[in-house]
Formats: C-alpha cells, structure tokens, sequence
C-alpha cells in the first residue's frame, strides 16, 4: 500500500506545486485537505476494498454493487477503471523518462551540459521532431521497456510479483532519498543556502491564502500523492481478510506517504534548486510547469555538485532511480484493478489479462510519444489524474457513506482495528465534512477550471485538435468500460453467480 502511495507525485508533482503556490502558503491548505479528506478517504477506500474482496471483487463496479444493491451501483465503479487506466498509461510514459535518464546519468551524457544544453537534452526527449539530441526511436524503446517491466511484475501476482518489488523497491527509494536530503542539506550557499529552501516551504503568507487556486492545487495533491479516488488503493484492500486491520495501516500509509512527500521530497528539489539558483529562479521554474524541475534543475545541480563526475553520477542515478522505483511501485497498483475486473467477471487467466491490457497500454502510450507536445498528456492528466479523482472520490463517499450506511461505513472501518477510533467523531467526518469538502472543492473546480480548460480558452491552435482528439479517446474508453460491466453482469446473472 506504500508502494502504491509512494510515487512520482512524491517527488516531481509536490516540489512543483508547492513552490508554484507559494511554497509555506501551500502547505496550510495542503495538511487541512489531508486532515479532512486524504484520511478519512484512505479508510473509505480500505473498507470498500475488504467489503468488496469478501464477495470477489478486486474493483470498484462489483465492490460498489456489494454495498448498494442497485443496478446502476456497478456503473458508478466505473470511475475506479476509468481513472486508473488512464492514469497507468501516462504514468509509465513519464515513469520511463526516469529509467531513461537514470541510464543517462550512467553514461554520462549530460555531464557539463549548461542551461541550454539541458533543456535541449530534454526537449528533444519530449518532442519527435526534434532529433538533434535523441533519435526518434529512444523514448519508444525507453518505455516499451518500462511497460515490460510493470507487466512482467504484475504477471507474477500479488506476492511474488508486487509484493517482492515493493519490499526491494521501497527500501531503496528511500535510502536514496535520505542520502540525497543529507548532501543537499549539507551543501555550501552558492546562490543561497539549502535552509532558505526549507525557509520558503514552511513561512506562510497568510493574504495567500484567499486564493482559490492554491486551495483547489492542494486538495489536487492530496488526492494524487495518497492515490485515494483512483480505485488502486481499495483494489489491494480486496485482498485483506475480514478481521484484518484497516484503521491503523490506513494511517501508516498515509503517514509513510507523507513522510516521503514532505520530508523527503520538500528537503530534495527545492533546496537544491534554491541553492544554486536562488528562491525567485526556483519559483519561476516551478510555475513554468512541465517537469524542468526534476529533468533540468537537479541534473544542473549535480554537475555543480563538489566532488566531480563521479559524484553527479552517482547523485543522477539515486534522484532518477528512486523515482524510477517510487513510480514502478505506483504504477504495477494502477494495473491491478483492470486485471482483476478481467479475470474474475470474464474468466481469463492472467496471462492472457496482462497480454490485453499491455497491447492496449502500449498502443495507446503511443499517442502520448506522439503527441505530447501538443497537450495529449495534460488532457489525460487532467480529466481522470486531477477531475476525476475528485468525481470518483464524491462517488465513494456516497456509496460507502451514505447508501451503505454511516453506521455500517463505521463498523467496517473499526472492524479489526488496532487504533481507537472514535466511532462518533468518524461518523460525523465521512458523513458530513468529507462529503461537503469534496463538494464545495467539485464545484470551485468545476467553475474555476473546469469549465474554461473544457473550453480550451487560450490554447494554440494547433493543440486544439489534439486535445480534442486526446479527449476522444477517453471517451471511448470510458464507454468501452461501460460496455464491459455491462456484459461482466450479464455473464454472471447468466452463470447464476452474485450481482
Ligand atoms: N500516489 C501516486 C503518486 O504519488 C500515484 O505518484
């Protein structure tokens, strides 16, 4: 469930956000959103999950349709394929960026690249039709290879397969990361000190906070960095068995998550950056958006690190192999619901699963090559990794909460316990608080961004088509998904199973 959390968003997603939004200033709404929905959402879907994994059901359309006995219940849990199979698809595509550039920094190529020469190293990464760094067949191989290795891992199964790579994988990310913090922190001031870094993330400016945007981009991190709304989380709760605990390794997922996000991943990028550049250069790359930050910044950090070239290496390969290992572990969980919706409503075995589900990943991992620059990513990222985590979320809460029961939701969460929960106090939160914050957040979102990025007010040309495009095929995957309940229930009403 660490692995699961533990991911890109630690340490690409969160530095950028945070120093977007104004650094101290995020962080308020950033633990209120964690308090109030991140938790009690992480225990929502813990309970869904084992709930639904006592009846067999591994995602979101039969564990909603064990706690609400009503047609349309299953359709509702389409959110939770939907969102992690559009998530998976881009994910690994940025995953494979960090295997690329963990075997860059192996090699050495971007030893004494300046500003320029960075940015053109990544560039040329991003963009096809720009060949003078990288040849055009590079980022397929890259994440072919990264699809290969997320597929081999879920091929294995749960303990052989994720398992293992969680408890390899884990440790080590988080031994790099700690010896990463300690070099970062101990560094001589150039433009700054590292401290001032740490200064910026935690001194708030309290008129700031009357902005909307750094509210909306706060509880949008708490949602990606915990993976709650994507349906991964209740996926490997099916898993539990009925007294197990959820309470208190609910909380020590988040608390693991959390530790990774804010004193790992806040130590990491921007006192880094801060130290070499100053705190007005981080900020202006951090609101350029995009990943500068981890794919331009930190390579230009470690060339400057003192030591020589022996030392960027090795700082290259422990900052891109501990994303490399933070998203692997994300993304083998984002796998995980679709194969288990295949294998237990139509029977297929794993292989044949994997082998779908990887042609289909690989197929469409092309478009985002393809298209990238062009805003083809940014749609997906936005409409199931930012909108629809929120939509899946409300939806959750509804089910879980309010149509199965606050009391029933109560009982589940507290069963197996190993932590005191109070059983009024939580019943009060996910009935009213966690429901009305979700709420107020859809509609703030749906009229701040929502709408206007819907629009596509303001976007060049040329990108409207793809975008559009990019949009059409998550639409058709959406009622592709549809469909597939559809037919998942008439197979099972037909061979006398439960609905
Ligand atoms: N929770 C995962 C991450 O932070 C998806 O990257």
């Amino acid at each position: 469930m660490a692995g699961n959390a533990v991911g890109l968003g630690n340490f690409l997603r969160f530095p950028r956000q945070a120093v977007a939004n104004g650094g101290g200033t995020f962080m308020i709404p950033y633990f209120i959103a964690l308090l109030l929905v991140g938790i009690p959402l992480m225990w929502v879907e813990w309970g869904i999950g084992r709930r639904g994994g006592q009846a067999g059901h591994g995602s979101l359309p039969g564990q909603f349709s064990t706690l609400w006995k009503h047609p349309v219940a299953k359709y509702l849990g389409v959110m939770g394929l939907f969102n992690t199979l559009i998530v998976l698809i881009y994910y690994c595509y940025i995953e494979s960026w960090t295997l690329a550039w963990t075997f860059f920094s192996v090699a050495g190529s971007m030893r004494g690249l300046d500003e320029q020469g960075m940015k053109q190293f990544l560039y040329s990464y991003q963009n096809l039709s720009d060949p003078s760094v990288h040849a055009v067949w590079v980022p397929f191989l890259f994440f072919a290879a990264t699809l290969g290795l997320n597929f081999f891992v879920v091929s294995k199964g749960i303990s052989a397969g994720i398992e293992r790579l969680a408890k390899i994988g884990m440790p080590i990310l988080f031994l790099f990361a700690a010896l990463l913090v300690i070099r970062v922190l101990t560094l001589p001031p150039a433009a700054a000190s590292p401290w001032e870094g740490l200064n910026f993330m935690y001194t708030p400016d309290w008129a700031a906070l009357a902005r909307p945007s750094v509210w909306l981009a706060a509880a949008g991190q708490i949602f990606f960095t915990l993976s709650v709304g994507m349906g991964t989380l209740s996926a490997y709760a099916s898993y539990l068995r009925k007294h197990d605990d959820i309470a208190l390794s609910g909380l020590a997922t988040a608390a693991t998550n959390e530790t990774a996000e804010v004193v790992l991943g806040g130590s990491l990028a921007i006192p880094a950056v801060v130290t070499f550049f100053g705190v007005g250069a981080a900020v202006t790359i951090a609101q350029g958006g995009g990943f500068d930050l981890g794919f331009i910044s930190m390579p230009l950090v470690f060339n400057q690190l003192p030591g020589g070239a022996w030392v960027a290496t090795a700082a290259g390969v422990m900052w891109f192999g501990l994303l490399f290992f933070a998203g692997i572990t994300s993304s083998v969980a984002m796998a995980t619901p679709a194969l288990s919706f295949m294998e237990e409503n139509f029977g297929w075995r794993r292989q044949k699963s994997v082998a779908v589900i990887a042609t289909l990943a690989v197929t469409l991992g092309a478009l985002h090559i393809l298209y990238y620059q062009r805003g083809f990513l940014d749609e997906w990222d936005y409409w199931a990794g930012t909108f629809g985590l929120v939509v899946c979320a409300l939806l959750e809460v509804i089910v879980f909460v309010w149509l199965f029961g606050p009391d029933n939701a109560v009982a589940e969460i507290r069963q197996g316990a190993r932590m005191y929960l109070p059983p009024r106090l939580l019943r009060f939160v996910l009935t009213w608080v966690t429901p009305f914050f979700l709420l107020v957040l859809m509609g703030w979102w749906t009229v701040q961004e929502a709408i206007p990025t819907l629009l596509m007010r303001g976007r060049a040309p040329e990108e409207v088509a793809v975008r559009w495009a990019s949009r059409g095929v998550m639409a058709a995957l959406f009622v592709l998904q549809l469909w597939l309940i559809r037919l998942a229930w008439r197979r099972r009403a037909a061979e006398g199973r439960p609905l």
